[in-house]
């Protein structure tokens, strides 16, 4: 019976290119799906970017566009490297839709009228300058515990005390620099504590990997608080209905952005949308996701689920995080590396076979070492995989006209290669990609003794022996593409290639244990080539110097707008300034510039006192090329006026420019 899934990975924050880690998670969920689809089941597979909460908003302020435009331009960016990396969505939608904020409504008012609502006061901090509620993130402080300056509202990264930003000893808020002060404002909260009982028990129906319901013990241990659903405005979202001024919570409305990208799809093909989401059917809900987003997903999102009256997952399925060689992936190591930069460098389908080969269904960070991978690919796709093909192919184009034999030599070897079919699809359905490659790697050196051991290379040389060549290049070739078939999952195009290659429309599972005899097949091409560890380590290595841009040599002295666009200028905030031991013209400081620190080296010491320098905001022009100095890196440049000496002048902006906007 086929079975009819609905598969989804988490909604992508709109504020930023997609990077290898958040790849990672589409070619997960990707190769699970498209297995399903080989199977012969009906698998749909939707996503959306997740548009709504507080740094889109500030970010898009910070470009001077509206949230709208920041996250359209973000979405088209973002669809093309899910095309390139084959991630076969049936709808990839936006959580800024009429879908959502229907489904949302929906969703409140059901949990609301069965009483999972309630409403109190809370105090939180707020920033007068800029006018709005800060988030626990836009405080920053000394830590209460440690006294480690520096440290967000809500937890230290010196010691690991946790507190809320009122905690803090003196506290500022990152957008202006200023300190916040408390204010009262009512939020609704929805009331988890009702769900326990429920949770408990789907929590162990097999809907969780085991260390991951041990993990939910541990939350359930500590008791299940209400959930504040509510924030307020400026927000980037929903507006609640009947509560003007208050928004839907963006945690809210991101995984009901799951139901509303599936019903953008039902519109568009008929599906029923029912089915998939009321209890009582016949329908199955997986859902793939990082492990730092799992109590949203095992706990808030089943309860807010059943407690609205739809259906709740089946599967919520979590992986680790990827690094870069050992590395948390970050912008300052340049192990940041987005889908974009990988695509200058190397084919998507290396990339999903290595992540295949890393990943099993545990939370396990997996590591993207860059000569690990460049060993796997070229030893085990080039030199294992594809190398039974090419070692087998020109003989039959060159001396048979293409077409293979009509009979298998060893029959029993290619039905062995058939019959490790059941196994391996299980292995894939319990998401065990790296055992797959395994056991698929393993029938590859099978395929090569085979070929090895058979010489056709050598029968070759004597023309009485072309039949026995043929049919041994046709057994090679018939267990090529059984491996390729399994393997289809995780590198689909290059599985397409092959079953062109081989005369065929498409690779099926089921059709691999008749093999091909006597049909024709086309000139061999290279499946798969070698990488050069050069071309791998690209990926970290800083992008060449751009070509400097040829500034017109005009006598007139003027510059083209373009010319100025090429300078990056923003607001920064002073975080800390600092006299430079040796450097008696030279101030230190730290500057923030819109969530990025930066060291920029200052020739202000004669006029500035540094402690006085504090969260003044100015003027930074961030790509000045980096500067190394005696006394350490300068990342860019601060802006003053005057001729030098006690007589330096900052450039301030006027108050309302936060830290990151743009000047131009
Ligand atoms: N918008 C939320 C999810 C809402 S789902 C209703 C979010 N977005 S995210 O862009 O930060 O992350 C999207 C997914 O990518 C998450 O599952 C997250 O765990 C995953 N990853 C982010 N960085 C990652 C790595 N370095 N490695 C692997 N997965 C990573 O969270
Ligand atoms: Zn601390």
């Amino acid at each position: 019976m086929p079975r009819k899934l609905l598969v989804t990975s988490a909604l992508p924050y709109a504020n930023g290119p997609t990077h290898l880690g958040g790849m990672t998670e589409m070619v997960q969920t990707d190769i699970w799906v498209r297995f399903q689809r080989m199977r012969g089941h009906q698998c749909t597979y939707v996503c959306a970017d997740d548009t709504h909460g507080t740094p889109i908003m500030l970010q898009a302020r910070s470009e001077g566009i509206s949230p709208e435009q920041l996250i359209e331009r973000v979405g088209a960016e973002r669809r093309r490297s899910f095309g390139a990396f084959l991630i076969s969505f049936d709808n990839y939608y936006t959580t800024h839709s009429p879908e959502n904020k229907h489904y949302t409504e929906l969703v409140f008012k059901a949990l609301d009228d069965a009483g999972h609502i309630t409403r109190r006061k809370v105090t939180q901090a707020y920033d007068e300058q800029a006018q709005m509620f800060l988030p626990d993130r836009y405080v920053k402080g000394t830590c209460p515990r440690c006294n480690t300056p520096d440290q967000y509202g809500d937890s230290c990264e010196a010691c690991g005390a946790t507190y809320s930003p009122a905690d803090l000893k003196d506290p500022l808020s990152v957008l202006s620099g200023t300190r916040p002060v408390e204010r009262e404002s009512e939020h609704l909260f929805f009331r988890l504590g009702d769900f326990e009982p429920m949770l408990r028990k789907w929590t162990r129906s097999g809907t969780l990997h085991e260390a991951v319901a041990n993990k939910l013990d541990e939350w359930f241990e500590a008791g299940l608080r209400d959930w504040d659903v509510s924030r307020d405005a400026p927000y980037f979202g929903f507006e609640i209905p009947g509560a003007p001024g208050k928004y839907f919570y963006v945690w809210l409305d991101a995984p009901i952005g799951y139901m509303a990208s599936f019903a953008n799809l039902c519109a568009r093909t008929g599906m029923d949308f029912d089915a998939y989401w009321r209890p009582g059917g016949d329908t199955e809900l997986h859902h793939f996701i990082g492990k730092d987003i799992l109590y949203f997903h095992s706990l808030f999102w089943p309860a807010t689920l059943e407690g609205a009256g739809f259906r709740k997952p089946t599967g919520v399925y979590v992986h680790g995080f990827l690094t870069v060689n050992g590395q948390k992936m970050s912008k300052s190591r340049g192990t940041f590396i987005t889908a974009e930069r990988y695509l200058e460098h190397l084919p998507p389908e290396y990339f999903r076979y290595f992540i295949a080969a890393k990943l099993g269904p545990g939370v396990d960070d997996i590591d993207l070492n860059l000569e690990e991978f460049a060993t796997r690919v070229n030893a085990e796709i080039v030199g294992k995989l594809v190398n039974i093909a090419s070692r087998c192919a020109g003989f039959i184009t060159r001396s048979h006209d293409g077409r293979l034999a009509a009979a298998l030599p060893d029959p029993a070897l290619h039905a062995a290669f058939a019959a490790a079919g059941e196994q391996i699809a299980s292995l894939y359905e319990a998401r065990e990609y790296s055992s797959v490659v395994r056991e698929v790697m393993a029938l590859a050196d099978r395929a090569n003794q085979y070929i090895d051991q058979h010489k056709p290379w050598l029968l070759a040389k004597d023309p009485a022996r072309a039949a026995e060549v043929q049919a041994i290049c046709t057994q090679g070739l018939n267990l090529f593409r059984v491996l390729m078939t399994y393997l289809a999952p995780v590198m689909p195009a290059m599985a397409e290639r092959a079953a062109r290659f081989l005369g065929e429309s498409e690779s099926s599972w089921r059709s691999v244990a008749s093999p091909l005899l006597g049909t024709r097949i086309a000139a061999y091409e290279a499946l798969a080539t070698r990488l050069d560890l050069k071309q791998v380590r690209a990926l970290v290595e800083p992008a060449g110097e751009p070509a400097p841009a040829k500034v017109a040599k005009d006598e007139t002295g003027l510059v083209t707008i373009d010319d100025f666009a090429r300078l990056d200028l923003r607001v920064a905030r002073i975080v800390s300034a600092e006299t430079v031991e040796g450097a008696d013209k030279l101030l230190k400081l730290t500057v923030d510039a819109g969530g990025e620190s930066r060291t920029v080296f200052a020739g202000i010491r004669q006029a500035y006192q540094p402690d006085t320098l504090v969260g003044r905001h100015v003027v930074l022009l961030a790509n000045l090329k980096p500067r190394k100095m005696r006394f350490g890196v300068s990342e860019g440049m601060v802006l003053a006026a005057g001729p030098g000496g006690s007589e330096v002048f900052l450039v301030t902006p006027d108050p309302g420019a936060l830290p990151g906007m743009k000047v131009k």
